[in-house]
C-alpha cells in the first residue's frame, strides 16, 4: 500500500519523486522530477494523474523550477522570470483539471505575497517549498473529510466508480474512493465495482489495485456493462471523482461519467460526486465552458499497447466529458455535501455565498 504517491525528497533544492502510474498494477516504479520539463512531461503522459495529484505536482513543480534558478545562480528578478515562465508550462500541462492551474496560482499569489525587497531565489524555493507542502498536507485533511461525510450518505448496498479517485490520484486517502474505503473501514460490508475506464483503464489498473491492496473486494467490468449491471439491482449508489466543477454543478470527470450518470438516472440509482474545494471553478456558469482535453488516437487503437484497430482508421479521444448537474444527487466537499446541486447550494456550502 503506498500512503503517498507524491513526495519531496531534500530540501527546497531537492527534488520531485511520483510513482509511475502508467506502470501499475506490473510494477512500483518512482520517476525523480530534478526539472520542470520532466514534471510538464510526467503530468501530460499521465505518470502522475488525477485532478488533486497533479494540482500538487504542480505545486511541486514549482519549486522545482526554483530550484533550477537556485543552481544555476540566478539574481532575484531573473530567477522571478524564469519561475513564472515555468509556472505557464506547469499549469498548461494538462487543460482540464482546475486543480492544476488552481494549486500553481496558489504558488504564484505566495511569491507576490512575499515581503518587498530583493529577497534571494534561494529564499523564494523555501517559501514555495512550504507553500507545496501546505497544499499537499491540506488536500491529505480534505480527502479524510470528504470520506466522513461521503460515507454518511452512501446508500447501504453495492456501490459503482469509474476511474482512479484514491490515494494515487490525491495526497490523501482520495475523494470518491475515500467515500468507499471509509463506508467500509466503519464496517459496513458491501459490493464494490470499478468500471475498467477504457481507454486507459485507471478503474481495472489503479482503484482495483488499490482496493485489493487495502483487502477490499472489488469486481472490474467493462464500462459497456455498468447499464446491465444497475439493472440488475446490485447497485445502491454511483460515486465518482472531478476534474472541474462550475458554478451550476456541471461537473467535469473522466470520459464515461456522463453516460454513467444517465444510466444511473434511468434505473433510478443516486450519482454522488465528491471532489474537494479546489475541484471547482466559480468562473465559469456551466460545464459548456470547460476545456476538454483531447488525447492522442493511439490510446484509443492501441489499448495497453496492443493494436485493437487497423491501420488507418481514425479515433476520437476526448479524455473527459461533462455530467449536468441535474443528474448528480449530491457533491460531496470537505465542507459537506451540496444536495440538490443548485448554483445557491453551492456558494451556501462552500462558504462563497455573497
Ligand atoms: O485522466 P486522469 O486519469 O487524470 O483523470 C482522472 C479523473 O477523471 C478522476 O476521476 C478525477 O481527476 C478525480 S481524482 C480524485
Amino acid at each position: 500500500m503506498i500512503p503517498t504517491s507524491l513526495r519531496w525528497v531534500g530540501d527546497a533544492t531537492g527534488h520531485l519523486k511520483l510513482v509511475d502510474q502508467t506502470l501499475l498494477p506490473a510494477r512500483i516504479a518512482w520517476v525523480a522530477c530534478h526539472d520542470v520539463p520532466t514534471v510538464v512531461e510526467a503530468i501530460k503522459s499521465l505518470r502522475v494523474r488525477g485532478a488533486p495529484a497533479i494540482g500538487i505536482a504542480g505545486a511541486y513543480g514549482m519549486v522545482v523550477a526554483a530550484g533550477e534558478a537556485v543552481r544555476a545562480g540566478m539574481p532575484t528578478d531573473k530567477g522571478m522570470a524564469h519561475i513564472l515562465a515555468r509556472a505557464e508550462d506547469l499549469a498548461t500541462a494538462r487543460p482540464t483539471a482546475v486543480n492544476l492551474r488552481w494549486a500553481v496560482e496558489r504558488c504564484v499569489r505566495a511569491i507576490d505575497a512575499m515581503p518587498p525587497g530583493t529577497i534571494p531565489v534561494r529564499g523564494i524555493a523555501d517559501m514555495l517549498l512550504a507553500e507545496a507542502r501546505a497544499i499537499h498536507d491540506e488536500d491529505r485533511r480534505l480527502c479524510e473529510a470528504i470520506g466522513r461525510h461521503g460515507a454518511d450518505v452512501l446508500p447501504h448496498g453495492g456501490v459503482l466508480t469509474h476511474c482512479n479517485t484514491g490515494a494515487l490520484a490525491t495526497g490523501g486517502a482520495g475523494t470518491a474512493l475515500a467515500v468507499i474505503t471509509t463506508a467500509w473501514d466503519d464496517g459496513r460490508r458491501f459490493e464494490v465495482f470499478a468500471d475498467e475506464t477504457r481507454p486507459l483503464f485507471q478503474g481495472a489498473r489503479l482503484t482495483a489495485w488499490e482496493l485489493v491492496q487495502r483487502g477490499i473486494p472489488v469486481t472490474v467490468l467493462c464500462d459497456s456493462a455498468a447499464g446491465h449491471l444497475l439493472k440488475t439491482g446490485r447497485v445502491a449508489g454511483c460515486v465518482v471523482g472531478a476534474d472541474r466543477i462550475t458554478a451550476n454543478g456541471d461537473t467535469a470527470n473522466k470520459i464515461g461519467t456522463y453516460a454513467l450518470a444517465i444510466l444511473a438516472e434511468a434505473h433510478g440509482v443516486p450519482f454522488y460526486v465528491a471532489a474537494p474545494s479546489s475541484t471547482f471553478d466559480l468562473s465559469l456558469d456551466s460545464g459548456d465552458q470547460i476545456p476538454i482535453e483531447e488525447r492522442g488516437s493511439l490510446e484509443v487503437t492501441h489499448p495497453l499497447g496492443t493494436p485493437a484497430a487497423p491501420e488507418g482508421a481514425f479515433a476520437f479521444n476526448p479524455a473527459f466529458d461533462v455530467t449536468p448537474a441535474r443528474l448528480i444527487r449530491g457533491i460531496i466537499t470537505e465542507h459537506g455535501v451540496i444536495e440538490p446541486v443548485t448554483p445557491d447550494r453551492i456558494r451556501a456550502v462552500l462558504g462563497t455565498a455573497s
